[in-house]
């Protein structure tokens, strides 16, 4: 999708196939909506009379401008209360009725209203626009070509940033939706080696099966060991040519279990097919690292995405096998199911001694038990440094990738202590599940600021990948790009 801005053009006057107006709760026509008004002969006004335009978040109304003004039709969206959230909303609305309506150019008649919720309106347009139809023989709807953002406050720039962001989280999507036989480790591999090639100061390497012997890399390899597709331990490095002051390394980790069956401890089949998105925050992390790289943020970032199936067969992690990790502590498998840990353990490892990040934050669609706390809405944050988790807690609020503060605690750790070995990977008690994963990877984070978001719920939503976590990594980047800001 194409984000130009145009500063000076009346978004009435140019030809498009619809404009989108937002207005306020309670609705009121200021500024381009009373001119959209009068241009239309008081017609948006006679629905605010009539109560059909309430301005609510989420209200879509279609008005046919009979040649009025230069698209056929106006979308009139709600902005409610004119948080960030509520532009949110209303884009996604407009992006919903756009791609409906088969809409290819769309003009956004933005106004006065502040830089934040211009970007906050193009993600949710992005967002309510997407369809994953790759897989449709004919019949698929044209995507939306175009949306022309018409704004006196936002500048070139930040359009643009918001536009590139709505398409790497389409493009994170994508990864996600696309089924496990065409999307392997391989594939994810192939995708991220892509994005380096095209992209000025980011570099990809993959690690395969040998590397990651040499590593000692124990735990992502135990949970590969079932599969017949190769793992790939995958490693971006984005260097920008000009750095801010701090020095610091951002470490993104992302889980990529490409299919996710339980292995040996299988899983039961009704509704197993959702675990194609068990990749989800590696492929928001592969699209992040892109992303901050395309816009040449001046931040040092290595991005760590373990790539894996989890199957059963002859070769499969048992049950009670004992694994080492690569940074030598041993885990007893006590369920095969619990893989995204033992991945995330060498990816974090790797990360902070070989990569040599600073700082890092881990996305994981890690456990069942954060949907049952959290559902859909907010992500599940756990960290071992107050600062550093606050900051990541705001960015996700300014990018709409809502995260709750969970606790980490000592007193947790009897939850992840094994008879025989250093660590078990799952109890048997059925206790703060998604706590005693948090609380297990900590041991692999080398003593670093760390932070880890379980993204279960907020990863796939009505079986299909979100993007969830692109745009809070672009800020959390943008927040160490600008230290004084924060
Ligand atoms: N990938 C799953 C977690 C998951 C569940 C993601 C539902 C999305 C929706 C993870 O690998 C898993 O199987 N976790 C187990 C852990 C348990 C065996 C300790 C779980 O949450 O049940
Ligand atoms: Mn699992
Ligand atoms: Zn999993």
């Amino acid at each position: 999708m194409k984000t130009p801005l145009k500063k000076s053009i009346d978004p009435l006057s140019v030809t498009s196939d619809a404009v989108v107006l937002p207005i306020p709760a309670p609705a009121t026509l200021t500024g381009i909506a009373a001119s959209a008004d009068l241009a239309l002969d008081g017609l948006v006004a006679a629905c605010i009379a009539d109560g059909e335009i309430t301005g609510e978040p989420g209200e879509v109304t279609v008005i046919h401008s009979g040649g009025l003004i230069g698209a056929p039709r106006l979308l009139v969206v709600g902005t409610g209360d004119g948080s960030d959230d509520a532009w949110r909303t209303a884009g996604r609305a407009a992006g919903r009725k756009a791609r409906a309506l088969k809409a290819r150019r769309v003009a956004l008649a933005a106004g006065d209203a502040d830089p934040a919720a211009v970007a906050a309106i193009i993600g949710g347009f992005g967002d309510g626009a997407y369809r994953f139809e790759r897989y449709k023989t004919g019949g698929a709807t044209p995507d939306v070509e175009e949306l022309r953002i018409h704004s006196t406050t936002a500048t070139p720039t930040q359009i643009k940033r918001a536009g590139r962001l709505a398409d790497a989280v389409a493009a994170a999507r994508d990864l996600g939706n696309t089924p496990a036989n065409d999307l392997t480790p391989t594939a994810l591999a192939a995708r991220a080696t892509q994005l380096a090639e095209r992209t000025r100061g980011l570099d990809c390497t993959v690690i395969e099966r040998k590397g990651l012997q040499k590593l000692g890399a124990g735990a992502l390899l135990a949970v590969a060991q079932g599969s017949a597709e190769p793992p790939k331990m995958i490693v971006l490095h984005y260097t920008p040519t000009r750095r801010a002051a701090g020095g610091e390394v951002l470490g993104l980790v992302g889980k990529a279990v490409t299919f996710d069956t339980g292995g040996i401890s299988i899983k039961p089949s009704n509704g197993m097919e959702e675990m194609k998105l068990d990749m989800a925050g590696g492929a928001a992390v592969v699209e992040a690292i892109g992303l901050i790289a395309d816009l040449g943020l001046p931040v040092e970032v290595v991005a760590v995405v373990p790539a894996t199936e989890n199957m059963p067969s002859g070769t499969a992690t048992r049950p009670g096998d004992v694994v080492r990790a690569m940074n030598g502590k041993t885990i007893e498998v006590i369920n095969t199911d619990a893989e995204g840990r033992l991945i995330l353990a060498d990816a974090l490892t790797y990360a902070a001694t070989v990569a040599g990040a600073t700082r890092m934050v881990d996305f994981a669609t890690l456990t069942g038990a954060i949907v049952v706390a959290l559902g859909e809405v907010y992500a599940g944050l756990f960290g071992s440094d107050p600062a550093w988790t606050e900051a990541v807690r705001t960015a996700g609020e300014l990018s709409g990738d809502l995260c709750w503060p969970m606790p980490l605690h000592p007193d947790y750790a009897p939850l992840i202590a094994s008879k025989v070995a250093d660590l078990s990977n799952s109890s048997n008690k059925r206790q703060a599940g998604a706590v005693y994963a948090a609380q297990f990877l900590r041991e692999f984070t080398d003593g670093r600021p760390w932070c880890h978001v379980d993204i279960a719920g907020t990863g796939m939503v009505g079986s299909a990948g979100t993007g969830f976590g692109v745009g809070l990594m672009l800020a959390v980047a943008d927040g160490l790009a600008h230290p004084a800001g924060r």
